[in-house]
Formats: structure tokens, sequence, C-alpha cells
């Protein structure tokens, strides 16, 4: 089944897709009662589920099935005090170029505008280049054709105070690594830690973005899922597992592609610690796992790379970035950003706090060195959104085609008809699919063509249809949403079915093979 590359109703692919993930409730804008507010959105039923079975996979995939090395899950504070963002480079560093309409006053970014209206990539040009560019090319205003102030850098972080009256400066976190790196020696300890370690978290993280745009893509508040691998610096290269997936693929755009205009090329695990095209086996790794995990949510292969960042892009606190950026319809964007910190936070926070961070190996005192994976999750949900987005393909609505790993919903159980002991019969399956840990609904509203249309707008795996011939046999229909073709097993299998499906062990392609 193809994607929508193009979609009908002279609507781009973004404004369908946005539109049905606003009017199917996945995302509803904060306080849109009271006119909204730019960057920031909730997650409504469906959203949260699609959600929470993201995390859920990438908690399954990362960090439960990670048996190289230990990673453990911390939860750290989302408000952290001045000093340990003045101490991680982000008070001083964690700007963006800002120029403004100086007569609608309108604000934007000005590395986007100029990208925009030249065509040219400025990620990382200074000020004065920025200035001049704007001068030179007489750019103004998008909105009003005003002109432009001068440019002008701009914290993204939020800043409050903890304590009434005058109190503590703080900063909502910019990112949820922070409290990784603080936390570090004391989760190491309590672990009884030996390099590598990891330490992963999921949580919200706040960046004040001057303009937040397009759906989920950016945000003021969102979501990440982190993990910070320290490692010995003398063991960059000598990752415990890199042999199972030495021959493991993924596709990369170098910095030479890049300067010489080319296309990503696939590189082996082995061939891209061995000719340096990443900075150490731990980053080969993960660029090997995450094309694992982006394919088993749903986005093609080919449609995603990471790209090595150039130098004067590249994060200040960074050894090196490899984004993993994807094709959208809107464009390509990075949906996680791969760094190699080094020991950069750790040293940066033995130098602010005057603590000891680091820890013993063989008797003498190292500090380790981090590789991070960065996930951004309302971004990868946008992704799952658009690839698994499907038009009408004559059957009479636009639907959703998710992995069942990840569909919000994996079942709908429904009586043939609203009448006993159909009714019954399918309310029971209901309670027996809950019990058993998979989220399925239960419907007995309108037509059964109707059910199974409302179905698959929201990309429900499986129908279970209880009819008469379940009363006389006790075997039920199962619809597979993507082939509509129907199959009937015992009933008393279902349950079980519908675990493997939802956890990954069973697909929806074999699903016909289990007649009877
Ligand atoms: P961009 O260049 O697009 O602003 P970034 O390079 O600042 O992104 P990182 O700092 O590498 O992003 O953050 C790691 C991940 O967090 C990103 O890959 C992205 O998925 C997510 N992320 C960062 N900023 C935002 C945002 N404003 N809204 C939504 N997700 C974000
Ligand atoms: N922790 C990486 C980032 O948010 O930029």
């Amino acid at each position: 089944m193809e994607r929508a590359e193009k979609s009908s109703e002279g609507k781009s692919l973004f404004e369908k897709v946005w539109t049905l993930a606003l009017h199917r409730g996945f995302v509803i804008p904060t306080a849109e009662i009271y006119g909204g507010i730019a960057g920031i959105y909730d997650f409504g039923p469906l959203g949260t589920l699609l959600v929470k079975r993201l995390i859920d996979l990438w908690r399954r995939f990362f960090i439960i099935e990670e048996t190289n090395f230990p990673v453990y899950e911390v939860s750290g504070a989302t408000i952290l005090p001045y000093e340990v963002l003045v101490a991680s480079g982000h008070v001083d560093s964690f700007v963006d170029p800002l120029v403004a309409c100086l007569k609608c006053k309108a604000k934007m970014r000005a590395d986007h505008l100029v990208e925009e209206k030249l065509g040219v990539r400025v990620e990382g040009a200074t000020v004065d280049e920025l200035n001049r560019m704007i001068r030179e090319n007489g750019l103004r205003c998008p909105n009003c054709g005003g002109e432009l102030s001068e440019v002008t850098l701009f914290n993204l972080m939020f800043k409050t105070e903890i304590g009434p009256l005058g109190g503590k400066a703080a900063f909502l976190r910019p990112e949820t690594a922070q409290v990784i790196f603080i936390d570090f020696k004391k989760a190491f300890q309590a672990m009884r830690g030996k390099l590598p370690f990891g330490l992963a978290q999921v949580g919200k993280a706040y960046r004040n973005e001057i303009s937040p745009r397009q759906g989920l893509i950016r945000l003021r508040e969102f979501t990440q899922m982190e993990i910070e691998v320290f490692i010995n610096p003398k063991e960059v290269n000598n990752h415990p597992g890199i042999e199972g997936v030495a021959d493991s693929k993924f596709r990369i755009l170098t910095r030479e592609g890049q300067l010489k205009g080319e296309e990503a090329v696939e590189v082996t695990v082995k061939e891209s610690v061995e000719k340096g095209v990443v900075p150490n086996a731990y980053m080969a790794y993960y660029l090997s796992k995450e094309t694992e995990f982006f394919e088993r949510i749903g986005i093609p292969r080919d449609k995603f790379y990471f790209r090595h960042m150039m130098p004067e892009e590249t994060p200040f606190y960074s050894g090196g970035n490899f984004d993993l950026e994807v094709e959208l319809s809107i464009g390509v964007k990075e949906v996680v950003g791969n760094a190699y910190r080094t020991d950069h936070d750790l040293r940066s926070h033995m130098r602010h706090s005057g603590e000891d961070l680091s820890v013993d190996v063989d008797g003498e005192k190292v500090v380790p060195e981090v590789v991070e994976p960065s996930f951004g999750v309302e971004r990868i949900v946008y992704c799952i959104l658009e690839y698994c987005y499907r038009e009408d393909d004559g059957r009479g609505w636009s639907w959703f085609q998710f992995p069942p790993e990840i569909a919000p919903v994996t079942a709908l159980i429904l009586p043939l008809m609203k009448k006993e002991p159909l009714v019954s019969k399918a309310k029971e399956m209901f309670r027996a699919a809950r019990k058993s840990g998979v989220f399925v609904e239960y419907d007995d509203r309108g037509s059964i063509g109707k059910r199974y249309a409302r179905a698959d707008e929201i990309g429900v795996p499986v129908c279970v249809t209880i009819d008469y011939q379940t009363i006389d046999d006790g075997t039920v229909t199962l619809r597979n949403r993507d082939t509509r073709n129907q199959v009937r097993v015992k009933a008393e299998l279902v349950p079980r079915i519908l675990l493997d499906l939802s956890e990954g062990r069973l697909s929806l392609n074999a699903l016909e093979a289990l007649k009877g």
C-alpha cells in the first residue's frame, strides 16, 4: 500500500493530515476555547494512545532489549536552577537569530527567513552574515512588506523564579539531558555501575521558539526521549554489541557528500567505523538501531537518512552530530539528534559545581565521554501520521495504516447486530481482550460498514465481528484493515492473537493463515 504523495481536494498532504489529526482529536490546540497559543498543543485520546505506544516501543527497543550494557531510566525535574544552565552553556549559547518587522512587529527567525527567501542553507551563520544577506538582497517582512530590524540573538530558554518575590533564578529545561549529567554520579554509584553505562529519560522540554510552526514540528513545549551513554574514553571504539550489528546498514549523508551536492549513501556499521565516517562505534551502533526502529514504526528506509552536520551548525556541546532527517511533504525535517557530547557536560559541571564527577576504572579516575541519541516525540508522531495516511483507495474513506505495534487501538469488537446474544458475546470478548492487556474498543452503533469505516479512519488494524455462526460454532471473523479480507478463527484464540499483534510477534499479513 503506497503512501499518498499528493492529496485530493487541492489540499497539500500536510494540510490534509493535520486537518485529520485535529478533526479526529489526535491533537487539540492548547486553550483552544480561549483562542489557542502558538507552539503548544495537547494530545487528545487517540494522540495520547499513539504517543504512549510509541514511547513504550522505544523503551522496549532501546532500554529493555539493550543487553550489551545497562541502561536505566531516570525522571528528573523540569525546572532547573540557573547555575545548571550556565554550566551546560545554554545561558550563553542556546540562542537563535531574531529579526523583527519595524512596521507590523512580527518576529521571525532570521536564518529561516533568509533560507526561505534565498533558497540557501545558512544554519550557523553569524549575526553579521545574516544582516548582510538581508540588506544586500533587500529582504522585507513576509507578512506586510515592512522594513526589518537588525538581527539580534534571542535565548530560547523560558526563564522563571523559584520562590516568591524575587526568588532564585531558574529555567524550564531546554533538553532532558542536563538532569542526567547532574545525576550521573549518584545514579552510577546507586546501581553499582561500570562503564559503559546508560541513563535514559522521557520527558518534557521547553524552548521559547521564535516562530513555532508546522503543527507538531516546531513547538514550545515538547517531549524528548534521550539516552546518554557514558563510555570510557579509551573504549569508544570497543562497543560490546558491535559484532551483532556489524553488517547492519544505515543511510548517511557525509559532510563531503553535502559539499558536492550528493545524496545519502548506504554503509554498514563495520565500514562506517573502519572508514571513520562516524566518530566512534557507539554512534554507528545507534544509527543502525534507529534505522531498524524507524522502519518498525512505518517510515520507509529510503525516506530517511543521517546527516553529518557541518561544523558551523554543530551544537556548541558536540564533537559531531548526526541528525536523523525524514523526507516529509513539508520538506526534510530533523527528528532525532545524535550527538557525540564527549566529556563536555561532565567536565563543565565539575568545574562549576566543584564536585568530582569522575568514576573509578581499575583504580584510575575517569571522566566518561558521552554519545547521545535524542528523539523528539511530537516530530516522530507527525512522521507516523504522514507516512501512515492513506487516501481513499476505493473503500470510500481515507484511513491510517499504523503498524499494529503502535496503533492507538488494536481492535474493534463488534456484534453483527445490536441484538442478544450477540451483544453479550461481544462484550465478553471486549473484556477478555482488555484483561489480556490489549487496548480494544467495543462498538455496536450503526451499520457494520459504518463501523468498519470508523475503525479504518483511526487506523485500527483488526475488526472482530461476533455473528450468529459464533453462537453455533464458537468462531468469529477477523477483518484485516489493510486487505479488507476476513478470516474465521476460534473465539478463544482472539485475545492471544490481538496481544501478539500489538506486541509485534504477529504481523497483519499473517492473519489470514490463522484460519480455523
Ligand atoms: P531544530 O534545528 O529543528 O530547531 P534542534 O537541532 O534544535 O532542532 P535538538 O536540539 O537536536 O534539535 O533536539 C533534539 C530533538 O528534539 C530534535 O531532533 C527534535 O526531534 C526535538 N525538538 C527540538 N526542538 C523541538 C521543537 N521546538 N519542537 C518539537 N521538537 C523539537
Ligand atoms: N539533548 C540534545 C538536545 O536537546 O539538543
